[in-house]
């Protein structure tokens, strides 16, 4: 049995939390209900410390090893996401959510589950030396909900030298991980841009400064920046979702929004994709004659793996699942939160898979239970293995 023993005698309970979270779906930093579940949750364990409020609605336990003796590290944190999306649940489950319009569809509900089974499990063995320290975060679905709690002190009061997160992933086989050293997830940063022109009758374009064409042209001098100033073995997106003016068809809009988000898989590339946006919003004004506003926000950093942790994290991984279940991740441009986590401290972001279950943030999504074994163990080899005396 690859699985912990003990972990499957409690993955009914585990499978219970799971649902009864799902039922509740909260957003963002609006987790009461289910951060006061994981922290009644802990305080049962018998874990050493449980802290609320930490990011606003994050929790965090301790749970103390019994081993004598120590090793480098003091401890290691475990991180777990706890909020939901705003998506109408077509699931039709017994337990699918009580809430219109929320949902847990990117499986934050069976992260929060297994690390809860994980932290009952480590308070029951307590079978190594240093401290587990068990962080569930609120806020990860764009509210930098990992920041907020390392803002509040995360690295600094508790003994964590090391951190690490999972996510399920939908076409992933149940029983297998994957993950790579790096760059995994890409850094994500927002694009609002308004154009201010001269409005008036589309008859007399001469008298006006068109917003819609200076628009058009600044969306395509955008996507020159991916073609020509990145390297082609290099990646990046900058995607214009959004571009609004006008409401007349004999009318040359006075404004024009865009907005849009940019993203790179290092550090330096991003530092040169924001350059060239300012450098070409710039230009596309100075050719058009058009003010135009640019408010570029840097989002979540790129989430980058370091490699000592990772090789453990893969080796825990193949432990659990086999050496054959345990495969490279490609990076790929969505981000992640825990990446914040990951600028403080080494370790590893692994992915969990989910089996053949409707995609990410999907309204028919639903986290698999039978998933739980497997990153429920994951999580208590990878503290075994790790904090071994
Ligand atoms: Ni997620």
């Amino acid at each position: 049995m690859p699985i912990v023993n003990r972990v499957a005698d409690l993955q009914p309970d585990i499978q219970a939390w799971r649902r009864d979270i799902h039922e509740h779906p909260e957003l963002l930093y609006d987790v009461h209900r289910t951060a006061a579940f994981v922290a009644d949750r802990l305080r049962e364990f018998g874990c050493d410390d449980v802290v609320t409020g930490l990011g606003r609605t994050g929790v965090v336990g301790v749970i103390k090893g019994r081993k004598p003796g120590k090793g480098d590290l003091r401890g290691i944190g475990l991180r777990a996401d706890m909020d939901a999306l705003p998506i109408e649940e077509a699931t039709r489950l017994p337990y699918a959510s009580k809430t219109p319009g929320k949902m847990h569809a990117c499986g934050h509900d069976g992260h929060t589950a297994m690390l809860l089974g994980a932290a009952r499990y480590l308070a029951e063995t307590r079978n190594f030396a240093g401290d587990a320290v068990v962080i569930f975060q609120p806020a990860e679905e764009g509210g930098a909900g990992a920041a907020a709690m390392i803002r509040d002190g995360l690295m600094d009061r508790f003994p964590i030298d090391q951190v690490y997160g999972m996510h399920n992933n939908p076409g992933l086989p149940i029983g297998s991980f994957a993950l790579r050293t790096g760059p995994l997830m890409a850094s994500t940063d927002a694009v609002d841009i308004r154009i201010e022109g001269l409005g008036g009758h589309a008859a007399r374009p001469h008298l006006c400064i068109d917003t819609v064409l200076a628009g058009a042209q600044l969306i395509t001098a955008l996507q020159s920046i991916v073609s020509r100033n990145v390297d082609p073995l290099e990646a990046a997106v900058v995607s214009i979702c959004e571009f609004h003016a006008g409401n007349a068809r004999n009318v040359i809009p006075q404004t024009a929004e865009l907005h849009g988000t940019v993203r790179t898989l290092t550090a330096e590339m991003r530092k040169l994709v924001e350059k060239r946006v300012h450098e070409v919003v710039a230009g596309v004004a100075q050719a058009t004659g058009t003010k135009i506003d640019l408010n570029y926000e840097r989002g979540y950093p790129v989430l980058v793996n370091h490699a000592s942790q990772t090789d453990f994290a893969i080796e825990v991984a193949k432990e659990i699942a086999g050496d054959a279940n345990v495969g490279e991740m490609p990076p790929m441009m969505g981000a992640e939160d825990f990446a914040f986590m990951l600028e403080q401290r080494p370790g590893a972001f692994i992915f969990c898979g989910n089996g053949d279950s409707a995609g990410l943030h999907h309204p028919a999504y639903n986290f698999n239970d039978e998933a739980i074994v497997f990153g429920t163990s994951y999580w208590v080899k990878l503290v075994e293995n790790m904090l071994a005396a």
